[in-house]
């Protein structure tokens, strides 16, 4: 039994200044500008700069939600931060965030659910305010993949792109209409190796033979992933709109995870949802990792297509493999 519910205050998202688009990618590997398009729906995405990193990223973002809400700084309790992409492997970005923004002794980790870290860390930050536990937890899914990747590789290298978003968790007063109706997450780790970081950890530390056979950077076996993604966004998706005795046409914007606009478009297609209804922002930002959701979200709502009161699905599917969907009066 919860003790209060939990509401989103507000929105916040950074990118680098750095912008790679499609005839840049050209010229690095064997790609065409119309391949990736219309395979993916991409046309650029942002690039972190030598000296940048996730947690530089993660403090703008986290800045700019503060804010946009009427939350102060001293108030926040707890700092999650969804990143599998972090400064160091410790200690965690989210400590280095903590940091950054001057909030000394409120407890700040990290947790790692890929592209899904973001609905892992709202469905946690959820618990933590509805028990009554903490009063606005400050969630940030950033990642900074064009570190990881391989630029040898043209089946995931034109993918990627950096980012951050955040959001803040907070205890909803009973006049509040804006509320976390429900959450849900799952993960399936018989096909982890499909999506991995293979070394840089205990399996495989670092040693000249993982840098030279590139195992520190993403491997990926797209193709295999991009059904499952399709039906595991759309299983939770309908899961939890029926055990909230709802439809999909009661959702007034669905926020899925922007890793490629053909499964985008067949996720809305099996919902039955017109893409008028989606938000999308994939041809500007890429596949952001755990940063898709918060970034397309706090755009919207700065261009007033989402507004306070509307119904909003958010879904996503990432490394583990891990999957996973958020419902929310915003
Ligand atoms: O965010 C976490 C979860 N990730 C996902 O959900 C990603 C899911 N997967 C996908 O989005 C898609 O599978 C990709 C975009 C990764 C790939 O698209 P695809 O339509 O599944 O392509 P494919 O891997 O089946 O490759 C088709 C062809 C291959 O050539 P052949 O063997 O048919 O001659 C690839 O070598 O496309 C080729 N190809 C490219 N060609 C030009 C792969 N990447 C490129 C490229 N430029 N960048």
């Amino acid at each position: 039994m919860s003790l209060y519910r939990a509401k989103l205050s507000s929105f916040g998202s950074h990118a680098p200044a750095k912008i790679v688009n499609n005839f840049d990618l050209e010229k690095i590997v064997d790609t065409t500008d119309e391949w990736i398009r219309t395979r993916t729906g991409m046309f650029e995405r942002h690039h972190c700069s030598e000296t940048e990193a996730a947690s530089d990223l993660a403090y703008q973002a986290a800045l700019n939600a503060i804010q946009a809400s009427q939350v102060r700084f001293k108030e926040i309790d707890l700092i999650i931060a969804a990143t599998v992409t972090g400064d160091h492997a410790f200690p965690s970005t989210a400590c280095i965030v903590q940091h950054k923004l001057g909030l000394n002794h409120v407890p700040a980790f990290d947790i790692s659910a890929g592209c899904t870290g973001f609905v892992y860390a709202l469905d946690m930050a959820k618990q933590y305010v509805e028990n009554g536990t903490k009063n606005h937890v400050l969630v940030i899914g950033v990642d900074v993949l064009s570190k990881i990747t391989n630029w040898e590789d043209r089946n995931t290298c034109v993918l990627f792109g950096d980012g951050a978003g955040a959001t803040i968790v907070s205890r909803a007063e009973s006049s509040d209409i804006s509320h976390i109706m429900d959450t849900l997450i799952d993960a399936d780790g018989s096909m982890g190796d499909l999506l991995i970081q293979a070394a840089g950890g205990s399996r495989q530390p670092a040693s000249h033979e993982t840098v030279d056979q590139n195992l520190h950077t993403v491997y990926m076996e797209g193709n295999k992933i991009f059904k499952s993604a399709i039906r595991s966004m759309y299983a939770s998706t309908m899961e939890l709109l029926k055990r909230n005795k709802m439809t999909a046409e009661d959702v007034d914007w669905v926020i899925p995870h922007q890793a490629n606009l053909r499964i985008i478009e067949g996720l809305a297609s099996k919902l039955k949802v017109p893409m008028s209804k989606v938000i999308v922002n994939i041809e500007k930002y890429g596949n952001t990792s755990s940063a898709t959701i918060p970034l397309a979200a706090d755009e919207a709502i700065r261009n007033n297509k989402i507004r306070r009161g509307d119904i909003l699905m958010l879904t996503s599917f990432g490394a583990g493999l891990t999957w996973g969907s958020v419902l929310l009066r915003y």
